[in-house]
Protein backbone atom coordinates (compact mmCIF):
# COMPACT_ATOMS: atom_id res chain seq x y z
CA UNK A 1 0.00 0.00 0.00
CA UNK A 2 0.73 3.14 -0.10
CA UNK A 3 1.24 5.92 2.75
CA UNK A 4 -0.28 9.74 1.79
CA UNK A 5 0.05 12.70 4.56
CA UNK A 6 -2.71 15.89 3.84
CA UNK A 7 -4.71 13.29 1.82
CA UNK A 8 -8.08 15.52 2.75
CA UNK A 9 -6.90 18.68 1.82
CA UNK A 10 -7.25 20.29 -2.01
CA UNK A 11 -4.62 18.08 -3.99
CA UNK A 12 -3.67 15.38 -1.61
CA UNK A 13 -7.63 14.09 -2.09
CA UNK A 14 -7.40 14.71 -5.34
CA UNK A 15 -4.44 12.37 -5.57
CA UNK A 16 -6.42 9.54 -3.59
CA UNK A 17 -9.48 10.09 -5.70
CA UNK A 18 -7.45 9.54 -8.69
CA UNK A 19 -4.95 7.00 -7.55
CA UNK A 20 -7.93 4.85 -6.27
CA UNK A 21 -9.54 5.49 -9.62
CA UNK A 22 -6.91 4.13 -11.59
CA UNK A 23 -5.41 1.29 -9.37
CA UNK A 24 -6.21 -1.26 -6.64
CA UNK A 25 -3.61 -0.68 -4.53
CA UNK A 26 -5.31 1.02 -0.94
CA UNK A 27 -4.20 4.07 0.60
CA UNK A 28 -3.39 4.37 3.93
CA UNK A 29 -4.42 8.56 4.47
CA UNK A 30 -2.86 10.55 7.47
CA UNK A 31 -4.34 13.89 7.91
CA UNK A 32 -4.81 16.17 10.92
CA UNK A 33 -8.23 17.64 9.41
CA UNK A 34 -7.12 21.30 10.13
CA UNK A 35 -9.08 24.20 8.53
CA UNK A 36 -7.68 22.90 5.17
CA UNK A 37 -8.47 19.30 5.88
CA UNK A 38 -11.99 18.54 4.78
CA UNK A 39 -13.50 14.68 4.74
CA UNK A 40 -16.28 15.49 2.13
CA UNK A 41 -13.79 15.63 -0.50
CA UNK A 42 -13.28 11.72 -0.21
CA UNK A 43 -16.87 11.16 0.42
CA UNK A 44 -17.05 8.93 -2.52
CA UNK A 45 -14.93 6.37 -1.14
CA UNK A 46 -16.57 6.36 2.35
CA UNK A 47 -17.59 2.65 1.98
CA UNK A 48 -14.21 1.69 -0.21
CA UNK A 49 -12.00 -0.64 2.09
CA UNK A 50 -9.36 0.32 0.00
CA UNK A 51 -9.26 3.99 1.52
CA UNK A 52 -7.63 3.87 5.13
CA UNK A 53 -8.24 7.29 6.75
CA UNK A 54 -6.54 8.18 10.09
CA UNK A 55 -6.65 11.57 12.35
CA UNK A 56 -3.24 12.82 13.52
CA UNK A 57 -0.26 14.68 12.43
CA UNK A 58 2.75 13.85 10.86
CA UNK A 59 4.28 15.39 13.99
CA UNK A 60 3.42 12.58 16.04
CA UNK A 61 5.77 10.05 16.15
CA UNK A 62 4.44 6.89 17.78
CA UNK A 63 1.35 7.61 15.70
CA UNK A 64 3.51 7.38 12.41
CA UNK A 65 5.61 4.52 14.06
CA UNK A 66 2.57 2.89 14.29
CA UNK A 67 0.96 2.79 11.17
CA UNK A 68 3.87 1.99 9.14
CA UNK A 69 4.92 -0.92 11.27
CA UNK A 70 1.16 -2.54 10.70
CA UNK A 71 0.95 -1.24 7.02
CA UNK A 72 4.39 -1.34 5.52
CA UNK A 73 3.55 0.90 2.52
CA UNK A 74 6.33 0.90 -0.40
CA UNK A 75 5.77 4.59 -0.75
CA UNK A 76 5.02 7.85 1.29
CA UNK A 77 3.72 10.68 -0.55
CA UNK A 78 3.86 14.14 1.59
CA UNK A 79 1.20 16.67 0.82
CA UNK A 80 0.77 17.53 4.59
CA UNK A 81 1.34 21.01 5.16
CA UNK A 82 0.26 24.64 5.97
CA UNK A 83 -0.34 26.07 2.60
CA UNK A 84 -1.40 29.54 2.23
CA UNK A 85 1.06 32.66 1.84
CA UNK A 86 -1.65 35.34 3.58
CA UNK A 87 -1.95 32.77 6.55
CA UNK A 88 1.75 32.65 7.00
CA UNK A 89 2.10 36.45 7.40
CA UNK A 90 -0.67 36.60 9.92
CA UNK A 91 0.47 33.72 11.51
CA UNK A 92 3.67 32.00 11.41
CA UNK A 93 4.14 29.57 13.45
CA UNK A 94 2.07 26.67 12.14
CA UNK A 95 4.04 26.90 9.26
CA UNK A 96 7.15 26.19 11.41
CA UNK A 97 5.47 23.54 13.38
CA UNK A 98 4.27 21.53 10.51
CA UNK A 99 6.38 22.30 7.64
CA UNK A 100 9.80 22.30 9.00
CA UNK A 101 9.42 20.01 12.46
CA UNK A 102 6.54 17.98 10.97
CA UNK A 103 8.44 16.88 8.35
CA UNK A 104 11.71 16.64 9.88
CA UNK A 105 9.87 13.82 12.65
CA UNK A 106 8.09 12.11 9.72
CA UNK A 107 11.58 11.83 8.11
CA UNK A 108 12.73 10.47 11.30
CA UNK A 109 10.39 7.84 11.94
CA UNK A 110 10.05 6.60 8.09
CA UNK A 111 14.15 6.92 8.02
CA UNK A 112 13.58 4.17 11.25
CA UNK A 113 10.99 1.80 9.47
CA UNK A 114 13.08 2.43 6.19
CA UNK A 115 16.59 1.09 8.12
CA UNK A 116 14.70 -2.02 9.44
CA UNK A 117 12.71 -3.25 5.61
CA UNK A 118 14.20 -6.48 3.51
CA UNK A 119 17.24 -5.44 0.93
CA UNK A 120 14.30 -5.65 -1.72
CA UNK A 121 11.75 -3.75 -0.39
CA UNK A 122 14.32 -1.01 1.27
CA UNK A 123 15.72 -0.71 -2.50
CA UNK A 124 12.37 -0.44 -4.02
CA UNK A 125 10.84 2.37 -1.21
CA UNK A 126 10.21 5.69 -2.07
CA UNK A 127 9.57 9.51 -0.01
CA UNK A 128 7.86 11.89 -2.03
CA UNK A 129 8.10 15.31 -1.17
CA UNK A 130 5.31 17.51 -2.25
CA UNK A 131 6.70 21.21 -2.29
CA UNK A 132 6.02 24.13 -4.72
CA UNK A 133 8.04 26.72 -6.55
CA UNK A 134 7.72 29.61 -4.28
CA UNK A 135 11.24 28.15 -2.61
CA UNK A 136 13.02 30.05 -5.84
CA UNK A 137 11.21 33.26 -4.85
CA UNK A 138 10.56 36.10 -7.48
CA UNK A 139 11.64 36.61 -11.05
CA UNK A 140 11.88 39.73 -13.32
CA UNK A 141 9.91 39.82 -15.84
CA UNK A 142 11.94 38.77 -18.53
CA UNK A 143 14.13 35.77 -16.66
CA UNK A 144 14.07 32.39 -17.48
CA UNK A 145 11.80 30.19 -15.63
CA UNK A 146 12.76 28.31 -12.83
CA UNK A 147 14.74 25.09 -13.62
CA UNK A 148 15.65 22.53 -11.20
CA UNK A 149 19.49 24.15 -10.21
CA UNK A 150 17.94 27.85 -9.72
CA UNK A 151 19.25 29.12 -6.05
CA UNK A 152 16.22 29.16 -3.44
CA UNK A 153 15.12 32.33 -2.21
CA UNK A 154 11.76 32.19 -0.33
CA UNK A 155 10.47 35.15 0.27
CA UNK A 156 7.29 34.40 2.78
CA UNK A 157 7.06 32.59 5.64
CA UNK A 158 5.13 29.87 4.20
CA UNK A 159 7.78 29.60 0.86
CA UNK A 160 10.72 29.81 3.55
CA UNK A 161 9.11 26.90 5.78
CA UNK A 162 8.63 24.96 2.71
CA UNK A 163 12.63 25.27 1.32
CA UNK A 164 13.24 24.47 4.83
CA UNK A 165 12.00 21.54 4.29
CA UNK A 166 12.94 20.90 1.16
CA UNK A 167 16.77 20.91 2.67
CA UNK A 168 16.01 18.47 5.11
CA UNK A 169 14.31 15.59 2.85
CA UNK A 170 17.57 16.17 0.71
CA UNK A 171 19.63 15.98 3.63
CA UNK A 172 18.22 12.79 4.14
CA UNK A 173 19.09 11.25 0.99
CA UNK A 174 22.68 12.43 0.78
CA UNK A 175 23.29 11.36 4.51
CA UNK A 176 21.30 8.49 5.32
CA UNK A 177 20.61 7.30 1.88
CA UNK A 178 16.80 7.56 1.90
CA UNK A 179 15.29 6.97 -1.86
CA UNK A 180 13.33 10.51 -1.51
CA UNK A 181 11.75 12.75 -4.66
CA UNK A 182 11.18 15.96 -4.11
CA UNK A 183 8.36 17.96 -6.66
CA UNK A 184 8.43 21.74 -6.90
CA UNK A 185 4.92 22.52 -8.54
CA UNK A 186 3.30 25.62 -10.23
CA UNK A 187 0.09 27.37 -8.67
CA UNK A 188 -2.88 24.23 -8.57
CA UNK A 189 -6.49 24.80 -9.49
CA UNK A 190 -9.32 22.76 -9.86
CA UNK A 191 -12.02 21.11 -8.16
CA UNK A 192 -11.88 20.81 -3.58
CA UNK A 193 -10.03 23.95 -3.43
CA UNK A 194 -10.54 25.73 -0.47
CA UNK A 195 -11.60 29.23 -0.89
CA UNK A 196 -8.80 31.50 0.22
CA UNK A 197 -6.62 31.16 -2.40
CA UNK A 198 -7.37 33.00 -5.87
CA UNK A 199 -9.12 31.10 -8.19
CA UNK A 200 -11.65 29.28 -6.01
CA UNK A 201 -11.95 32.64 -3.87
CA UNK A 202 -13.11 35.01 -6.76
CA UNK A 203 -15.86 32.04 -7.91
CA UNK A 204 -17.49 32.10 -4.66
CA UNK A 205 -17.02 35.35 -4.17
CA UNK A 206 -18.55 36.41 -7.58
CA UNK A 207 -22.02 33.65 -7.11
CA UNK A 208 -22.49 35.57 -3.90
CA UNK A 209 -22.08 38.97 -5.42
CA UNK A 210 -19.48 40.22 -2.88
CA UNK A 211 -16.20 42.26 -4.14
CA UNK A 212 -13.56 40.50 -6.17
CA UNK A 213 -10.20 41.55 -4.32
CA UNK A 214 -6.77 42.04 -6.37
CA UNK A 215 -3.81 42.63 -4.85
CA UNK A 216 -1.57 45.76 -5.36
CA UNK A 217 -2.15 46.48 -9.42
CA UNK A 218 -3.06 42.71 -9.99
CA UNK A 219 -0.34 42.69 -12.69
CA UNK A 220 1.77 39.89 -10.60
CA UNK A 221 2.37 36.29 -12.59
CA UNK A 222 1.71 33.08 -11.90
CA UNK A 223 1.96 29.94 -13.62
CA UNK A 224 -0.65 27.68 -13.58
CA UNK A 225 -1.79 23.75 -13.58
CA UNK A 226 -4.63 21.90 -13.07
CA UNK A 227 -4.97 19.86 -10.37
CA UNK A 228 -5.21 16.27 -12.10
CA UNK A 229 -2.12 17.45 -14.43
CA UNK A 230 0.00 17.73 -10.80
CA UNK A 231 -1.23 13.89 -9.39
CA UNK A 232 -0.16 12.28 -12.79
CA UNK A 233 3.21 14.45 -12.37
CA UNK A 234 3.08 12.54 -8.89
CA UNK A 235 2.51 9.35 -10.25
CA UNK A 236 4.98 9.52 -12.79
CA UNK A 237 7.45 10.58 -10.57
CA UNK A 238 6.87 7.25 -7.98
CA UNK A 239 6.93 5.27 -10.80
CA UNK A 240 9.98 6.42 -12.63
CA UNK A 241 11.36 9.06 -10.30
CA UNK A 242 15.05 8.83 -9.71
CA UNK A 243 16.07 8.96 -5.89
CA UNK A 244 17.82 11.99 -4.95
CA UNK A 245 16.23 13.95 -7.49
CA UNK A 246 13.88 17.07 -7.86
CA UNK A 247 11.65 18.07 -10.51
CA UNK A 248 9.93 20.93 -11.41
CA UNK A 249 6.13 20.33 -12.46
CA UNK A 250 4.25 23.39 -14.46
CA UNK A 251 1.85 23.78 -16.95
CA UNK A 252 4.08 26.64 -19.24
CA UNK A 253 0.88 28.70 -18.57
CA UNK A 254 2.06 32.03 -16.94
CA UNK A 255 -0.69 34.72 -16.31
CA UNK A 256 -1.07 37.96 -14.51
CA UNK A 257 -3.59 37.81 -11.87
CA UNK A 258 -6.15 40.16 -13.34
CA UNK A 259 -6.42 37.93 -16.31
CA UNK A 260 -7.06 35.07 -14.28
CA UNK A 261 -9.94 37.18 -12.59
CA UNK A 262 -10.86 38.13 -15.68
CA UNK A 263 -11.35 34.69 -17.04
CA UNK A 264 -13.64 33.64 -14.14
CA UNK A 265 -15.98 36.85 -14.52
CA UNK A 266 -16.37 35.37 -18.69
CA UNK A 267 -16.57 32.20 -17.93
CA UNK A 268 -19.18 33.12 -15.26
CA UNK A 269 -20.86 35.56 -17.57
CA UNK A 270 -21.63 32.79 -19.71
CA UNK A 271 -22.41 29.79 -17.69
CA UNK A 272 -24.39 31.39 -14.86
CA UNK A 273 -25.14 34.88 -15.90
CA UNK A 274 -26.08 37.59 -13.57
CA UNK A 275 -30.01 38.81 -12.80
CA UNK A 276 -30.10 42.18 -14.79
CA UNK A 277 -27.56 41.23 -17.06
CA UNK A 278 -24.39 42.72 -15.78
CA UNK A 279 -20.88 41.34 -16.08
CA UNK A 280 -19.59 39.78 -12.93
CA UNK A 281 -16.26 41.96 -13.79
CA UNK A 282 -18.23 44.54 -12.31
CA UNK A 283 -17.62 43.24 -8.42
CA UNK A 284 -13.32 43.42 -9.54
CA UNK A 285 -11.97 45.62 -6.49
CA UNK A 286 -8.18 46.54 -6.56
CA UNK A 287 -7.32 46.67 -2.73
CA UNK A 288 -4.00 46.87 -0.44
CA UNK A 289 -0.78 44.95 -1.89
CA UNK A 290 0.11 41.44 0.01
CA UNK A 291 3.66 42.48 2.33
CA UNK A 292 6.22 41.34 0.40
CA UNK A 293 4.35 39.50 -2.49
CA UNK A 294 6.53 37.99 -4.96
CA UNK A 295 5.74 39.25 -8.89
CA UNK A 296 6.32 36.47 -10.72
CA UNK A 297 7.06 32.84 -10.21
CA UNK A 298 7.38 30.42 -13.65
CA UNK A 299 8.15 26.76 -14.14
CA UNK A 300 10.60 25.29 -16.60
CA UNK A 301 9.77 21.13 -16.65
CA UNK A 302 11.55 20.78 -19.25
CA UNK A 303 13.40 17.80 -17.24
CA UNK A 304 10.23 15.61 -15.77
CA UNK A 305 8.92 16.09 -19.60
CA UNK A 306 12.75 14.43 -20.59
CA UNK A 307 12.96 11.97 -18.28
CA UNK A 308 10.13 10.76 -17.16
CA UNK A 309 7.66 11.31 -20.36
CA UNK A 310 5.07 13.62 -18.15
CA UNK A 311 2.99 16.25 -20.24
CA UNK A 312 -0.12 17.95 -18.67
CA UNK A 313 -3.49 16.93 -20.26
CA UNK A 314 -5.61 20.08 -19.49
CA UNK A 315 -5.12 23.32 -21.33
CA UNK A 316 -5.58 26.36 -19.02
CA UNK A 317 -9.23 26.94 -21.40
CA UNK A 318 -10.45 22.94 -20.42
CA UNK A 319 -9.44 22.75 -16.81
CA UNK A 320 -10.86 26.14 -16.02
CA UNK A 321 -13.66 25.53 -17.33
CA UNK A 322 -13.95 22.72 -15.51
CA UNK A 323 -13.41 23.68 -12.32
CA UNK A 324 -15.68 26.35 -12.59
CA UNK A 325 -18.48 24.32 -13.63
CA UNK A 326 -17.49 22.18 -10.20
CA UNK A 327 -17.59 24.86 -8.47
CA UNK A 328 -21.68 25.31 -10.03
CA UNK A 329 -22.38 21.82 -8.97
CA UNK A 330 -21.26 21.52 -5.55
CA UNK A 331 -22.43 24.84 -4.11
CA UNK A 332 -23.26 22.64 -1.05
CA UNK A 333 -19.49 22.25 -0.64
CA UNK A 334 -19.11 25.49 -0.93
CA UNK A 335 -21.42 26.30 1.96
CA UNK A 336 -19.86 23.59 4.06
CA UNK A 337 -16.65 24.74 4.12
CA UNK A 338 -17.49 28.59 4.75
CA UNK A 339 -18.02 27.87 8.19
CA UNK A 340 -17.01 30.37 11.52
CA UNK A 341 -13.80 29.56 11.07
CA UNK A 342 -13.54 30.39 7.83
CA UNK A 343 -15.27 33.28 7.71
CA UNK A 344 -12.78 34.63 10.45
CA UNK A 345 -10.16 34.57 8.51
CA UNK A 346 -12.27 36.36 5.48
CA UNK A 347 -12.78 39.13 7.98
CA UNK A 348 -8.51 38.81 9.04
CA UNK A 349 -7.20 39.04 5.97
CA UNK A 350 -9.57 41.45 3.90
CA UNK A 351 -11.18 43.90 6.45
CA UNK A 352 -8.06 46.23 6.73
CA UNK A 353 -7.64 46.13 2.44
CA UNK A 354 -9.54 48.90 2.38
CA UNK A 355 -10.44 49.84 -2.03
CA UNK A 356 -7.30 51.10 -3.64
CA UNK A 357 -6.58 52.33 -7.02
CA UNK A 358 -4.64 49.54 -8.93
P1 LIG B 1 -4.14 22.28 1.69
O1 LIG B 1 -3.88 23.38 2.65
O2 LIG B 1 -5.39 22.30 0.87
O3 LIG B 1 -4.12 20.88 2.44
C1 LIG B 1 -3.15 20.53 3.40
C2 LIG B 1 -3.65 19.29 4.14
O4 LIG B 1 -2.66 18.92 5.10
C3 LIG B 1 -4.96 19.50 4.89
O5 LIG B 1 -5.81 18.41 4.66
C4 LIG B 1 -4.52 19.56 6.35
O6 LIG B 1 -5.50 19.09 7.26
C5 LIG B 1 -3.30 18.65 6.34
N1 LIG B 1 -2.35 18.94 7.42
C6 LIG B 1 -1.91 20.17 7.82
N2 LIG B 1 -1.06 20.03 8.85
C7 LIG B 1 -0.94 18.69 9.09
C8 LIG B 1 -0.19 17.92 10.02
N3 LIG B 1 0.62 18.50 10.91
N4 LIG B 1 -0.30 16.58 9.97
C9 LIG B 1 -1.13 15.98 9.07
N5 LIG B 1 -1.87 16.67 8.19
C10 LIG B 1 -1.77 18.00 8.19
O7 LIG B 1 -2.85 22.25 0.74
P2 LIG B 1 -2.72 21.83 -0.79
O8 LIG B 1 -2.97 23.02 -1.62
O9 LIG B 1 -3.48 20.59 -1.03
O10 LIG B 1 -1.16 21.54 -0.85
C11 LIG B 1 -0.64 20.23 -0.59
C12 LIG B 1 0.87 20.28 -0.69
O11 LIG B 1 1.24 20.72 -2.00
C13 LIG B 1 1.52 21.27 0.28
O12 LIG B 1 2.69 20.68 0.77
C14 LIG B 1 1.83 22.49 -0.58
O13 LIG B 1 2.96 23.16 -0.08
C15 LIG B 1 2.11 21.84 -1.92
N6 LIG B 1 1.82 22.67 -3.09
C16 LIG B 1 0.63 23.32 -3.23
C17 LIG B 1 0.37 24.07 -4.38
C18 LIG B 1 -0.96 24.76 -4.59
O14 LIG B 1 -1.12 25.50 -5.58
N7 LIG B 1 -1.98 24.55 -3.75
C19 LIG B 1 1.32 24.14 -5.38
C20 LIG B 1 2.55 23.47 -5.21
C21 LIG B 1 2.77 22.73 -4.07
P1 LIG C 1 -2.79 32.40 -3.92
O1 LIG C 1 -3.90 31.64 -4.55
O2 LIG C 1 -2.88 32.76 -2.47
O3 LIG C 1 -1.45 31.58 -4.22
P2 LIG C 1 0.11 32.02 -4.00
O4 LIG C 1 0.18 33.24 -3.18
O5 LIG C 1 0.63 30.83 -3.28
O6 LIG C 1 0.66 32.20 -5.39
O7 LIG C 1 -2.59 33.74 -4.73
C1 LIG C 1 -2.33 33.74 -6.12
C2 LIG C 1 -2.07 35.16 -6.55
O8 LIG C 1 -3.29 35.90 -6.41
C3 LIG C 1 -1.05 35.87 -5.70
O9 LIG C 1 -0.27 36.73 -6.54
C4 LIG C 1 -1.87 36.70 -4.73
C5 LIG C 1 -3.11 37.02 -5.53
N1 LIG C 1 -4.37 37.17 -4.75
C6 LIG C 1 -5.19 38.30 -4.93
O10 LIG C 1 -4.88 39.18 -5.75
N2 LIG C 1 -6.33 38.38 -4.19
C7 LIG C 1 -6.68 37.44 -3.29
O11 LIG C 1 -7.75 37.61 -2.61
C8 LIG C 1 -5.87 36.29 -3.13
C9 LIG C 1 -6.22 35.20 -2.14
C10 LIG C 1 -4.70 36.18 -3.89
Amino acid sequence: MIFVTGGAGFIGSNFVLGWLAERDEPVINLDKLTYAGNRDNLAALESDSRHLFVQGDIGDTKLVDDLLRRHQPRVIVNFAAESHVDRSIHGPDAFIQTNIVGTFRLLEAVRAYWGGLPAAAKEAFRFVHVSTDEVYGSLEPQADAFTESHPYAPNSPYSASKAASDHLVRAYHHTYGLPVLTTNCSNNYGPYHFPEKLIPLMIVNALAGLPLPVYGDGRQVRDWLYVGDHCSAIRRVIEAGRPGETYNVGGWNEKPNIEIVQTVCALLDELRPRAGGTSYRELITYVKDRPGHDRRYAIDAGKIERELGWRPAETFESGIRKTILWYLENASWVARVQDGSYREWIATNYDARTASAP
